[in-house]
């Protein structure tokens, strides 16, 4: 009841009457007014007018599961969706419930102990972040897995190209040279086979500002944009983008997708070094494989290097 009722309200464009409501959906409008009140304790922004009756407006960003499957038009990927107030890392979620649906999203409002690349951590404040895993059960190779990873890569990157994203390889997300989101993939498999993989996705959304020892490389939406935005919204375009991509990449392989990941793709030309246990590799990156590796050419040699333990970074800032 609740649901339908916000769902009339943000199909309105005007104050629909609290009569109008108890006779659409057939309940007396005490019934409605308590529902009204629930929606208000869970954050959403309704005002309610003497004789003109209920407006939602449209000024906050709630986050829950009904609020991401809103008109969602994917048809596995996000169909199933378990959605935490506050957990450790949707990434421990996805991997604890492995056996949910191929395609099921795990999302938070706020991660206590979010994991990046690398064994670092991943921190955003609650309320202000993207924090989210898919659970996926492809049938390939666990040598051909670090290639979703650039998959999910240009799905952000598609999703966010209004605010002018563009890829660091292998699959941080950048706007004004900053880093805006970060990718974390991880797999169980068999030697020859993958049990599941579980594709971890953090975007800085409505963040104001950053830490000291942030604030060079890392950047949000709100930042870039000098709005704030919705995070339900920016998580169903992902989620279509991503079950488009993954689809033609079950088919294909990265054929068809490479070219417009390297188009994305701001490492081209410039000079990065890539660390890579206890080696740093200076060079230039000039191109990226058919599988998907980055190509640097240092004073000596070419090297293709392939995504896994490495970081990579511009030797004149972060891009
Ligand atoms: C990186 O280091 O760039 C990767 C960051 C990945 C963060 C996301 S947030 C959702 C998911 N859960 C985690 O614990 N990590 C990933």
């Amino acid at each position: 009841m609740k649901n339908k009722i916000l769902s009339i309200l943000k199909n309105a464009d005007n104050y629909v009457s609290g009569q109008k409501l108890s006779s659409e959906l057939n309940v007396s409008r005490s019934a409605i007014w308590k529902h009204i009140k629930k929606l208000k304790s869970e954050g959403y922004n309704i005002v309610s007018v003497t004789n003109r009756g209920y407006r939602l407006l449209d000024d906050v960003d709630i986050l829950n599961a009904n609020e991401i499957a809103d008109g969602l038009n994917t048809s596995f990927i996000g169909q199933n969706i378990v959605f935490y107030d506050t957990v450790g890392s949707t990434n421990n979620e996805a991997k604890r419930n492995f056996d949910s649906a191929d395609g099921t999203v795990f999302a938070a409002d706020f991660q206590t102990a979010g994991k990046g690349r690398l064994g670092r951590a991943w921190q955003a404040q609650k309320g202000t972040a993207i924090a989210m895993s898919i659970l996926l059960n492809p049938e390939i190779s666990p040598a051909d897995v670090s290639k979703i990873t650039l998959v999910a890569g240009l799905s952000v990157c598609r999703a966010l190209s209004d605010f002018g994203a563009k890829i660091k390889w292998p699959n941080d997300i950048v706007t004004d040279g900053k880093k805006i989101c970060g990718i974390l993939t991880e797999m169980s498999a068999e030697i020859n086979m993958v049990n599941y993989v579980v594709l971890g996705i953090g975007i800085n959304v409505n963040d104001t500002s950053f830490p000291d020892e942030l604030k060079d490389k890392a950047t949000s939406l709100y930042l870039t944009s000098g709005k704030k935005h919705s995070r339900a919204k920016i998580i169903r375009k992902i989620l279509e983008e991503f079950e488009i991509l993954y689809g033609e990449f079950l088919e294909n392989g990265l054929l068809n997708i490479i070219d417009e990941y390297k188009k994305n793709c701001v490492n081209i030309g410039k000079v990065s070094q890539a660390v890579y246990k206890d080696k740093t590799i200076i060079g230039t990156a000039v191109d990226i494989t058919p599988d998907g590796e980055l190509v640097l050419k240092t004073d000596t040699e070419t090297i293709n290097i392939s995504t896994g333990e490495v970081s990579v970074r511009g030797i004149y800032g972060y891009v």
